[in-house]
């Protein structure tokens, strides 16, 4: 599941005060100065967006994920890092066709406590924070068509369990998962969705990783499309640059073409304590509305990897005929 994008938001006065510490345990209320997307929910889910059980998928759905799953598997080792490998081993995801949302769960439940609950689509952001706070994933029930088998912008089963879930092994981006879904409580107060939606972006969905001296994916954007998988290490088009919390929040992303910028964490305990010991209340005080950085933007306290060329994307990017190099 990845955040819905959201518009330009003005600042708002705190509205609510802080509650105890079983605040994160019920849906967390929603004014409407809050501003978020506006998604329909369908008749047949409560306000939680859980459905009633995971879909029953056809054979032909079962060959769509053992194809996509050996087309990443073919990318992803030597990409990947270490941790969402092992996770994908250790989660068994290749044994053939659309993993078991309650095998994974009872698996998951064992190693850091998290589960995998079905949803039917892009949910809205305070209900996938509160998921997230109480260690539930929601992901797509349903898996993409031959005809959509090379992108997808809605998240399906694909992109949410083989992306997302296999680092929900490891405890350090586990806890940060929680830690992300706790900030939403702020983030809606501020009406600061966007800022942290950029920080999910950059890390959950688009993060690299240093391993022995170089990037691996870490994003699941990234590791669940072939195309991204092999350009946001090897193409000279995009920035590769260092992540710093407060900068990243900043920062404006694209939601339907490769990024002309990825952040590199240290590591996942680095990401973790940039992230709780951020005042993110101090931050949302100063944020304006829009974003500061543009998303091919290098600055000058960067520290950067790899200064793009971002040829790619000045050759006019998705559905132009550039080559993503
Ligand atoms: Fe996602």
């Amino acid at each position: 599941m990845r955040m819905t994008a959201i518009a330009e938001q003005p600042l708002a006065a705190p509205q609510h005060n802080d509650v105890g510490p079983d605040q994160y345990a019920a849906l967390p209320d929603v004014t409407s100065d809050v501003f978020t997307a506006p998604l329909q929910r369908p008749t047949h889910v409560g306000e939680d967006w859980l459905e009633p059980a995971q879909t029953h998928y056809s054979s032909e759905d079962d060959s769509v994920w053992d194809d996509l799953f050996a087309r990443q598997m073919d990318i992803l080792p030597g990409r990947a890092c270490s941790a969402m490998l092992s996770g994908m081993d250790k989660l068994d995801l290749g044994k053939g066709g659309v993993p078991d949302f309650g095998r994974l769960s009872e698996e998951l439940g064992g190693l850091t406590g998290w589960s995998v609950v079905p949803v039917p689509m892009l949910i809205p952001d305070h209900v996938f924070f509160w998921h997230l706070a109480n260690r539930r994933f929601p992901a797509g029930n349903f898996i993409r068509t031959r005809e959509t088998f090379d992108y997808i912008q809605e998240p399906d089963v694909f992109h949410d369990v083989f992306g997302h879930v296999p680092l929900l092994t490891d405890p350090t981006f586990a806890d940060y998962m929680q830690e992300y879904g706790r900030a939403g409580w702020n983030a809606m107060r501020y009406n600061r969705l966007k800022a942290l939606g950029a920080l999910y972006w950059y890390t959950v969905e688009f993060g690299l990783i240093m391993e022995n001296g170089e990037p691996r994916i870490f994003g699941a954007g990234i590791s669940s499309g072939p195309t991204e998988a092999v350009f946001a290490l090897e193409a000279q088009s995009p920035n590769r640059i260092m992540l710093n919390v407060d900068r990243v929040m900043r920062t404006d992303y694209v939601i339907d073409d490769l990024q002309p910028t990825y952040f590199v964490i240290e590591s996942f305990g680095d990401l973790y304590r940039q992230t709780v010991e951020r005042d993110f209340e101090r931050l949302y005080r100063s944020l304006g509305p829009g974003f500061t950085y543009a998303n091919s933007a290098v600055i000058d306290v960067d520290n950067v990897l790899h200064r793009g060329s971002q040829e790619y994307f000045l050759r006019g990017g998705r559905g132009s005929a550039a080559v993503p190099v």
